[in-house]
């Protein structure tokens, strides 16, 4: 991507080949806050490093948040941003939690418009595709007295994108974090800001070296109850011979330590249309091992806007290791995946108003 001074990257490959955000567009829109002025209107600016104090307060204390979203290529040929104003106000709690300046909605929306706008020939078209907009906001004041900053600096980045684990969504497997924590109650594991992920990194290194693509994350307190992965928000579904559908869909409830997940939002939303239920409840990791093993637990998926929807074929908890039905993507969790492109595709009626013409 950056050969560290001014990036240049290749729209023909990036459209033959996205991968997930391997090149990114020429154009970001940027957006300033100062304790003096307030928020700025965004500007468009060429792709281009950024200098920057060492003594800069994001690089020493971590005032940093982001957000990660969607637009997506319709069917008449326009772009459509897919639920800006749920990740607008996300993003404004997240500052909020660091105690940064918060964003208001219409000057995020205004800023993603305009830069969809202006990357409009890098909008990939293939289904579960799109350009996958990641605004960045840092403390930019130079200052090293603990405090929060004076200054702030929101740079909205594109990228074509095909989901993180690829298009042919291939189930992943999954290892759960024995031990370490990454969030409590009370902390910032319910805000998207960058330290959350510095915090999984080595678990999730372990995991990888074990041969498992991510880590379920259980609680901090207990370490019993199954929380999210590190970038995504999980349900379990259950046979449940009462149900009409035979099914019932469970997910970890958002009680300050997970990712308020948008995605997470449609699927509880999806399994309503599709009359299945769905409740929020906490999981123990012990139904979870034995519900795989005697079959209750018939499948388990992952899904965030980077991820989309896709199956966990595989479980382990130490050394306990359980196939999740037989390993492979399960009816409900493509029905789901399947459901949840159309709409943003724009070939399934948008009843829930999710997408946002741009
Ligand atoms: C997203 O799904 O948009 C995220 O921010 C996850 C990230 C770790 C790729």
């Amino acid at each position: 991507m950056s050969d560290g001074t001014l990036t240049i990257t290749d729209r023909a490959a990036a459209l033959r080949d996205p991968g997930f955000c391997r090149f990114h567009t020429d154009s970001t829109a940027v957006v300033h806050w100062s304790a003096d002025h307030g928020w700025s209107t965004y500007s468009l600016e060429p792709y281009a490093p950024m200098t920057m104090d060492p003594g800069t307060l994001v690089l020493h204390y971590g005032q940093s948040v982001f957000e990660g979203l969607k637009a997506f290529r319709q069917p008449d040929g326009s772009a459509a941003l897919f639920r800006p104003v749920d990740h607008a106000r996300r993003l404004a709690r997240s500052a909020r939690r660091l105690a940064m300046a918060e964003m208001p909605t219409s000057v995020f929306l205004d800023a993603c418009a305009h830069l969809v706008s202006a990357d409009d020939s890098w909008i990939p078209g293939e289904p579960g595709q799109g350009l996958y907009l990641r605004p960045l906001m840092i403390a930019t004041e130079p200052e090293l007295g603990l405090r929060d900053s004076r200054h702030y600096r929101c740079t909205f980045l594109a990228y074509p994108a095909d989901p993180c684990f690829g298009r042919a969504f291939t189930p992943i497997s999954v290892l759960t974090s024995a031990g370490t924590v990454r969030a409590v109650r009370g902390g910032v594991g319910e805000a998207k800001c960058s330290g959350n992920y510095a915090a999984s990194l080595l678990t999730r290194k372990q995991a990888n070296a074990r041969g498992y693509d991510e880590v379920l994350w259980l609680d901090g307190v207990e370490f019993r109850w199954a929380e999210e992965l590190s970038g995504m928000n999980v349900f379990f579904v259950w046979r449940d011979d009462d149900e009409r559908h035979g099914v019932r869909l469970t997910t970890p409830p958002c009680q300050g330590t997970i990712m308020r997940g948008v995605t997470r939002d449609c699927v509880i939303a999806l399994a309503g249309d599709l009359g299945i239920p769905v409740a929020e409840e906490p999981t123990p990791i012990d139904a979870i091992m034995s519900g795989a093993r005697s079959g209750r637990l018939v499948e388990m998926f992952a899904c965030g806007t980077a991820a989309v929807v896709v199956a966990v074929g595989r479980i382990a908890d130490g050394d306990d290791d359980a196939t999740i039905g037989d390993g492979q993507e399960g009816a409900v969790t493509a029905r789901m995946r399947h459901t949840l492109m159309e709409i943003q595709h724009g070939t399934r009626p948008d009843t829930h108003g999710w997408l946002r013409s741009v």
